[in-house]
Formats: C-alpha cells, structure tokens, sequence
C-alpha cells in the first residue's frame, strides 16, 4: 500500500495517496571480489569524479523519497533538501510537478559544493494525467503499438513536470495470478512481453541512440530483474527458486531485449533468486547483464531492497547489506541509505573498492549527462502539461477498446444495438470512478478519474432509457440491493452487469488466494440470471479471475481489466459495435485456485493427460484445461484461417545459427458479414530435445483488421532464436538441434492445425 507521507506536499501536486502503490561468490562479495569495471570512458564524468569527495560519491548512491512513500518508511522532505544541499544525494523518487522539481534542483544545482543536479523519478506505470489501461490489458491488445503510445504520451506529461525517469516497464513474466502484480506486467508469455516491453522502452526513450535530452524523453527502467514473477504461491516478496534454464527461457528474454533497445536503467527484484536475494545476486546482476549482454547502463535497487538483505537472512547489519549489494552490481540506493551511511568505512576496511565506487557514480553521471540535466536542469514552469491532451485521450479510449478479451458471445448476444429501448446498467463498477486501475498517479486519480460505464451507455445510445441499480458492493457481505438491479434488469430490454475487482486488489502487495469476483458479486450475476431476460456481463478486474456457475448463465462476457481514463467510453464503444473487440487472453484464466498454476507454456510429462487414463497427470475433479486459455478471444464476425504453409521442411541448425530463417504463412478470411480483428498466432514445439520443452511456445502473433468478405496472407519468420532454447549452463548455453518442430499456427493456443519441420 502506498501511504500518505506529506500531505501538505501532496496537495501542491493536487492529490490524495491512494493504494496500490548464482552461482558465483554473490553474497561473499568483497573489495577483491568485486567487479571493478570502469564505465564507457568520459571525460566530463572523469574530471567530476576527481573532484568529488567520497561521501559526494555515496551521495550521488543514493536516492531518497520525497513527498510519497510506496514502500514501507520513507523519507521527511526536510531530509531531502539538506542531503541535496549537502550533494549527499544523487536522486530523488516520487517528486513530481515543475514548481516542486525546480525548486528541489535549485537547492542541489545553486547550493550544493559541485552543484550536480538531481535525477528526479516516478513510477509513471500507464500513464500519468492520461492513464493507459494497466499493463496487463495492453498486452491483452496483442498490438505492442499501443504500448509505445502509452510510453510516448506518458513521457511528454512526465518529462514537462520535471520528471527525468519512470520505474517502468515492468516485465515480470508470471504464472501466478494470485499476485497481484500480474497486472502491471504482460502475463504468462516472455515472447509476448518482450515485443511489448521493447516498444514500451522505444516510448520513453526514442528508439536507440536518439538521445534522452528532448523534451519528450524519459529513461525508462528494466523491472524487476529478475524472476520476480516466479514468488512460490503469488504472495508478493516471495521466494523463487529456479533452474539456469527456466531463468533464462522464461524470465530473462525481456530483460536482455531491453537491454539491447538501450534501456537506461534496470531495476533489482524483491525475490530471492535460488537462494540468492536478486538484491546480492552477482550471477544475475554482473555475469549475465554486465558481462554477457554488455549492459552499462544503472542498476538502482528497488524500495528499501538493499536494507532488506537484512531480513533475507543473507546480510547481517546494513554495513553488510550495502557491502553485498554494491559488490554484486548495485549502483544506486531506494529508500534504504546503508551505502551512504557505511560505505566510507566500508571503503577504507577495504570491503568495497574505489574502482567499484567509481564506476557506479559513473554510471549515474552519465545518465544525468545523457538527460541533458548539466546543461539545462530545470523544467519550463510554463509548459508544464496538466491535463490529458484531445489526443491523449482518443488513444487512451482506443487503447482500452483494443485491449478488450470478449470471453464468450452465445447466439451474438453482443454487440448491443443503439436502438434497444431500455437497458438497465448494473454492478458495482456499472457508475464508478474506479477504473484506473493499480499504480495510478495521485494527482490523477483525484483530477481525471476514469468515466463512467452508465454515462457512456447514455451517450452511446441516447434515444434509449437507461436505468442503473447498484445491486451490491465491491465487497462485502450485503445484498439487500439485489431486488432492485432485479427490478431494474425486468425492466429493461436487455442489462449491462458490470462486476469485478477495485483496483487496491492488484498491483503491489495485493495478492489474493481467492480469484473469483468479490463479495457478493456473483450472487448478484445468478439473480440478473434468473430473471431470464436477456444481459451480459462486463469484467473489470487486474488479474485473471476465476469464474463461477454464472459464466454458463451469462450469454456474454466482455474482459474489460481496468481500463483507466477513457474507461466508460471504451467499453460502450465495443458493447455497441463502434469498435470490434480484437484483443486476446495474455494469460490463462484458472478453473479454480486449486488448479494453478495452468499456463499454456508448461512442460509435458511422462504422462501427459489422458481422459481415459487414471494414471495421467491430472485432477480428479477438473478438466485439463483452464477456463479459458492463453490466446483466446473472439470477435464479432467470423474468421476462416488456412492451414500453414512452410517455405521448406527441412533447414539446417547450422545455417538456422548464421541467421537463415523459414517462412511460415497461412491465409486468414472473413467469412462474416462485419469488419473485425483476428489475432493469428504461431507456437512451437520442438518434439524431442536435450532438455524437455514447454508443449508450446509463442513465436509469433500479428494482429489483422480485415474487412467482410477479404482475404489476407500473414506471415512469420522463424529464425535461430524461435527454434533453439537456453541450457542449464550457467555461462549461457543457447542450443538449436537437430530433430523435429511441430509448428501451430491458429487463433488462440489451443491451435490445433499444425505442420512439421525439420531440423537436420
Ligand atoms: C516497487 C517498485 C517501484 C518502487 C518505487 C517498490 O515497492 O516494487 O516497482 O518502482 O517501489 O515506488
């Protein structure tokens, strides 16, 4: 939960808090241990660091918050100043407004010794006057241009308010949807969320090289590295324990595409890694990123991750902490100050090196170099953005429709037409503001809250009568409201029921054991239900949700997630037909709790399921499947696709590995009798191989707007990187073999059609 700290500061920024908020000798870490790479060579940075004292270089180590806390503690604003004033500190988080941020960098800029300015963060997550809807929604739009708008529109709004950094994208791959911070990420797939994490880094920085000084620009960060997503039972800051190959199949991927698109920083994760904390994982933090992906860019911790090495048990007092994380790869402090606190005796005990130190500062220099923060560390009160521009909100209402995962439509009960009589809106979420979702500026939350669903109704179809009942709360017990959404579903020729979770039930430290919808929401589902009248039912939710015995009742369901700003227009766009729903499940929805984790990438057993075969991996009470899979997701017109056609049968690994590739097209047609979207995608699945591997796995995935009646081709290529797969060697192994690879290609994960290839 992100706690109020300052109140009078949070009012200036016009708002109140709201929730949401190896193998190597890691952890034996000492000075000669350390790695004591100088960074890209610069003079500027060189004459600097010769001029800076050693607790000006801790300073620059550290980062403290300012007016809001998202993690426990935290810091008072009068702290700041003197540190800024003192050059004891190189950053500042969760600063935020030109006025506030100019007048903190006054402070460091005009008062402090070497006047070095302050790089000033925020977790701009999906937006920050315009919010986006959450991560998880996006990646459902199966369209990474989408997220690339979010990053741009989020980067002028943040940069113009004196914002130089934004602690995103996240792109923790998970099969837990008991954590609650599943929404900020891109699901279950690391193909999926590395196509969106790129265009997301492409969005706040330019693409590579185009420099981080305009005005337009943020650094953006790589979290949380790595494995986060992996904590045993969903429950947020858990332990992970992972092979070297599942580390670098699943969890890695996003990371190192970051990496190579030239992501500023990276961010440690809360989880231990294999017993490790990431915090003090030198495997990860140095042989992997420094050393095999050549990454030079800061690494800052996450909230208070160095101090809590401490309770990891790895670290014995703070001096330790800072000792362990430093060595293993750290260059800058959140929250916590063990570093600055304990680094000048560290340093002359000789526990950390100069050479390492340096290094670090280095990095954090340059980045403030790259911003442009030398030259002009100020930010134009005057063009300070404080609103959602036309522009911004046509893409965020776009980006919610897009994002949209239409569950189930029996007998085309959707779409909804204009010219119905009466339509009775009802549920929870059917008149709220809430639909933002987690990790949402406060200052927007309170200015620019999402719009409602019932308005929209009424605008989207102004001759009919529109009703709203409430029925029940978001949570709780109490359904003394029921009989009137009753009376008002009878009423009415057809009801919009809207149900789902508040947002303060995902995001960070929300993770729930039950997924179904809370309170008595269900109950108000089965007694629309049984009014026999026709309805549907709008999902607005931060996680896959388990579904109850209302799902066979409900003739459709629309997966909305939290949609944020332009929530209420976006969902009657695709309720009314203006905008076909095209988006797909980036992960699986469970049966019931008990059947995760079911995620569509797992890897077979010796003893794959059969329903006729007791002694099959299965339960006795549940289908295989999940209620609904990976991929899936339908529209309102129908869609024919051809079977693939490969360019050849058969390559070679050897020409695979000097960057031959194979074409695999198929031809999609719309056979109804409406424009609508098909997402085509591709999985593989290499038969037989030195390490077993997941059943399928996403290779690719077009998005298509096709008009009635036409006809396209789609095509992938597939190259060493789609067929081959990661070892558990711990220096890297990535290995394409011989043998053979079944190829889908279909319109969800359940794909059935297939061809083989060859690799010889
Ligand atoms: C979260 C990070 C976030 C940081 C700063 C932490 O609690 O794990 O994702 O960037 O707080 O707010």
């Amino acid at each position: 939960m992100r706690e109020l700290r300052r109140r009078s500061l949070l009012s200036a920024i016009g708002g109140t808090a709201v929730a949401g908020g190896g193998f190597t000798a890691a952890g034996t870490g000492s000075a000669q241990a350390a790695p004591e790479r100088p960074g890209r060579p610069d003079p500027k940075i060189k004459k600097l660091l010769e001029r800076m004292t050693v607790e000006e270089k801790l300073g620059q180590l550290q980062q403290l918050p300012w007016a809001v806390a998202t993690g426990p503690g935290g810091s008072e604003t009068k702290d700041v100043e003197d540190a800024a004033r003192a050059g004891r500190l190189g950053s500042v988080l969760n600063i935020f407004g030109a006025e506030n941020s100019n007048a903190l960098q006054r402070i460091a800029v005009e008062e402090s010794r070497l006047g070095i300015p302050l790089l000033f963060g925020l977790d701009v997550i999906h937006g920050l006057w315009t919010t986006f809807p959450i991560p998880l929604a996006q990646a459902a739009s199966f369209d990474p241009e989408v997220t690339r708008r979010d990053a741009e529109i989020s980067a002028k709004e943040s940069r113009s308010n004196g914002v130089h950094w934004t602690f995103s994208p996240m792109m923790d791959v998970t099969h837990e949807p008991r954590w609650g911070r599943v929404a900020e990420g891109c699901g279950e797939d690391p193909y999926l969320t590395t196509a969106f994490a790129v265009a997301k880094v492409e969005g706040y920085q330019g693409e590579k090289g185009a420099g981080l000084a305009g005005k337009d620009r943020v650094a953006a960060c790589a979290k949380h590295f790595v494995a986060y997503g992996g904590a045993e039972g969903g429950r947020d800051y858990n332990t992970v324990d992972v092979s070297e190959s599942r580390l670098r199949n699943l969890y890695l991927p996003p990371f190192k595409a970051a990496s190579d698109a030239g992501v500023a920083t990276v961010m440690a994760s809360f989880n231990t890694i294999s017993g490790v904390p990431a915090h003090a994982d030198s495997h990860t933090l140095i042989d992997v990123l420094r050393k095999e992906w050549g990454f030079d860019g800061l690494v800052v911790s996450d909230w208070n991750g160095v101090d809590e090495l401490i309770a990891h048990g790895f670290a014995e007092d703070g001096a330790d902490a800072a000792r362990l994380a430093l060595n293993a790869g750290v260059d800058m402090e959140m929250a916590s100050t063990d570093l600055a606190k304990h680094g000048k005796k560290l340093l002359s005990a000789g526990m950390i090196g100069e050479r390492r130190l340096d290094e670090a500062v280095a990095r954090i220099l340059r980045l403030k170099f790259d911003l442009g923060l030398f030259e002009n560390p100020y930010v134009d009160e005057g063009a300070a953005i404080d609103k959602p521009s036309a522009r911004a909100r046509k893409a965020a209402r776009e980006t919610a429709a897009r994002s949209m995962v239409l569950l189930k439509n029996d007998g085309g009960a959707l779409p909804l037409k204009k010219s119905t009589g009466s339509i009775a809106v009802v549920g929870p979420f059917g008149d709220s503001e809430d639909l933002l979702g987690t990790w949402t500026f406060p200052g927007a939350t309170k200015k620019f809250p999402a719009g409602k669903v019932l308005d929209a109704v009424k605008r989207a179809a102004p001759d009919a009568k529109v009703t709203y009942a409430k029925g029940v709360d978001a949570e709780g017990r109490d359904t003394s409201g029921i009989p009137a959404a009753v009376a008002a579903a009878k009423g009415a020729d057809v009801t919009v029921v809207v149900v789902g979770e508040p947002p303060a039930m995902s995001g960070e430290a929300a993770a729930r054991s039950d997924i179904g919808l809370p309170g008595a929401q269900e109950k108000l589902i089965a007694a629309i239900a049984k009014t026999g009248k026709p309805f549907v039912v709008v999902l607005v939710n931060g996680r896959p949700l388990t579904v109850g015995d209302w799902l066979d009742a409900a003739p459709a369901v629309l997966e909305a997630w939290h949609p944020g700003l332009e929530a209420g227009n976006a969902i009657a766009d695709v309720l009314f037909g203006e905008v076909a729903p095209g988006g797909k499940l980036p992960v699986s929805f469970p049966r019931t709790v008990g059947q995760i984790p079911v995620h569509y990438n797992r890897e077979s057993t010796g003893r794959p399921y059969a329903a006729d075969n007791k002694y099959t991996s299965k339960y006795l009470d549940l289908p295989p499947d999940p209620q609904f899979a990976f991929g899936h997701g339908l529209t309102y017109t129908t869609f024919e696709l051809g079977g693939p056609k490969l360019s050849r049968d058969r390559v070679s690994a050897g020409a695979l590995r000097k960057g031959d590739t194979v074409e695999v097209s198929v031809t999609l047609a719309n056979t109804g009798d409406r424009t609508g979207d098909e997402v085509v995608q591709l999985y593989v699945h290499d038969i037989a191989a030195s390490i077993a591997q997941p059943v399928r796995r996403l290779r690719g995935f077009r998005r298509v707007t096709l008009d009635a009646g036409k006809s396209t081709t789609v095509r992938f290529r597939l190259g060493a990187e789609d067929l081959g797969f990661w070892t558990n060697d711990q220096d890297g192994a990535f290995r394409v073999e011989a043998g053979a690879v079944d190829l889908y290609v279909g319109d969800s994960s359940e794909a059935k059609t297939k061809r083989r290839l060859t690799i010889t």
